[in-house]
């Protein structure tokens, strides 16, 4: 009879692509571990770090420490922490928490299962080599009922814009070979997959480095073409090289969904040109035109930092100015938070804390004006959605994603989860929609384009 596998706990902090790196750890050390919902059962616990702002640092220092009690508890347990924190801190964090087993960087999920044997037979290791290197992982399996997944096609960056730990904690970029993705994206479609997220720190640089000559929107082509694929969506793309072929594919290929993730930072030239960024107010408006053409019911959202070092009132306006122009239907902002190694940290012109407090909530004052107006433009219209589980406030209520990515929330059989069906909206709230199924025509419509 084979062993019973011991259990593996995984919390996890940061970006999507610590979710899908979540997914790998747990993939790695399939053989021996299962994962489990519940903490307090865990043979190893494993955190996943996000060093992006102070505060998601503090978060994983502050886990860390009441981890203590866990362990007290179960002295057998063993625990680890990976991901970008463990990257920058590295041997700081094993001297700094004597309960700690393991420190992994951002590349040691290739090497876990070495790493874990090692911490099972007593020793407390660090392993943050950041190695240009990304071999392939064993292929993939995906839980019966999975519709939606994330593939990561490449690793790290090379942008260096001054404000981000990223390419400290994530390393050179390195691509995925092309074939490897088609065949995990096959694989997925294959087990009943709908729904694939691409995901690189800067998507449009995809390629770079490799054999094959391919640009990122061949690989989306190539993808495209695959039976089975409902929606295909990729973040992060970087505005500086989105490519005129890039804009064209959203109006060409039927799977890739009308929204495009497009962080802008800021909306004045100057401050731009000290985060490095490579384009202006200007050009990135230009972009947004361009792909309004290409695909007129694009959706777009973006990310913002408030308070970037020398960050004027006047700079601020031409942020708010840009938000209203390009007319975007979500943001994520953030105030800026000094990160260790990147050169805005050394900045003299620091903002001060309550100014970019009110700022950020200026800011997403209008984002919500801004959200309420999308939000409001699409009632009365009839939308592919595609199913993923029941409303935040009622199971009796399914909530689901348009291809433009809003949530809706609407009434329906609960068979209907992981499917696609056509939804008309009814109202717009502030963070959702609200619709009513389109009775009757389920059946005729399992693919196409709603928007
Ligand atoms: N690769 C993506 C960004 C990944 S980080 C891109 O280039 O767009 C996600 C977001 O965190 C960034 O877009 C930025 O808005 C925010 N961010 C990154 N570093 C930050 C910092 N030091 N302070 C505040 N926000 C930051
Ligand atoms: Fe960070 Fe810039 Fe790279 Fe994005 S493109 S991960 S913001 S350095
Ligand atoms: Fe955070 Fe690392 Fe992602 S710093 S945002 S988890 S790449």
């Amino acid at each position: 009879m084979a062993r019973p596998k011991k259990k593996l706990y995984i919390r996890t902090f940061g970006c999507q692509m610590n979710v899908a790196d979540s997914e790998l750890m747990a993939q790695v050390l399939g053989e021996e571990y299962e994962l489990t919902a519940h903490a307090e059962e865990a043979d190893l616990y494993l955190i996943n770090t996000c060093a992006i702002r102070r505060k998601a640092e503090e978060k994983v220092k502050s886990l860390l420490g009441s981890l203590k009690f866990l362990k007290q508890q179960r002295p057998q347990l063993l625990l680890g922490v990976g991901g970008c924190v463990a990257q920058q801190e590295g041997e700081r964090l094993l001297a700094a928490a004597p309960h700690l087993n393991l420190v992994f960087g951002t590349k040691g999920i290739y090497h876990l299962p070495e790493l874990v044997g090692r911490i099972a037979r007593g020793e407390r290791v660090v392993d943050v080599g950041l190695n240009r290197d990304c071999p392939e992982l064993p292929r993939r399996a995906w839980l019966p009922g999975t519709f939606q997944t994330m593939v990561t096609i490449m690793r790290g960056c090379d942008n260096f814009c001054t404000f981000c730990v990223v390419p400290y904690v994530r390393g050179r970029e390195a691509s995925r070979e092309p074939d490897a993705i088609i065949a995990e994206v096959a694989d997925f479609l294959a087990a009943g997959g709908q729904e694939v997220t691409l995901l690189g720190q800067n998507v449009n640089s995809y390629g770079r480095g490799l054999a094959e000559t391919i640009t990122f929107t061949q690989l989306l082509r190539r993808l495209n073409g695959l039976p089975g694929l409902s929606r295909l969506r990729f973040a992060t793309s970087h505005p500086r090289d989105l490519s005129p072929e890039l804009i064209d594919a959203f109006g060409e290929l039927d799977a890739l969904c009308e929204h495009l993730h497009l962080p802008v930072q800021s909306g004045t030239d100057r401050i731009l040109k000290r985060m490095n960024r490579g384009y202006t107010h200007e050009h990135y408006l230009e972009k947004v035109a361009a792909l309004r053409r290409a695909c007129p019911g694009i959706a777009l959202s973006t990310d913002l930092i408030v308070g970037f070092p020398g960050e004027s009132e006047a700079d601020f306006v031409q942020t708010l100015d840009l938000m209203r122009a390009a007319g975007f239907d979500q943001s994520f902002s953030f105030k800026y938070s000094p990160r260790p190694q990147t050169r805005a940290a050394t900045y003299p012109d620091q903002v001060a804390e309550e100014v970019k407090a009110e700022r950020l909530a200026r800011l997403q004052a209008l984002q919500d004006e801004l959200t309420l107006k999308s939000h409001a433009r699409l009632v009365g219209q009839e939308h592919e959605v595609l199913v993923e589980g029941f409303s935040k406030r009622s199971i009796e209520e399914l909530c689901g994603r348009l291809r433009t990515n809003q949530v809706v929330n609407f009434s329906g059989p609960r068979e209907l989860v992981g499917s696609l069906t056509r939804v008309v909206i009814t109202e717009a709230h502030p963070h959702s929609l609200k619709g009513r199924r389109v009775q009757g025509l389920d059946h005729l419509v399992s693919v196409g384009r709603s928007a």
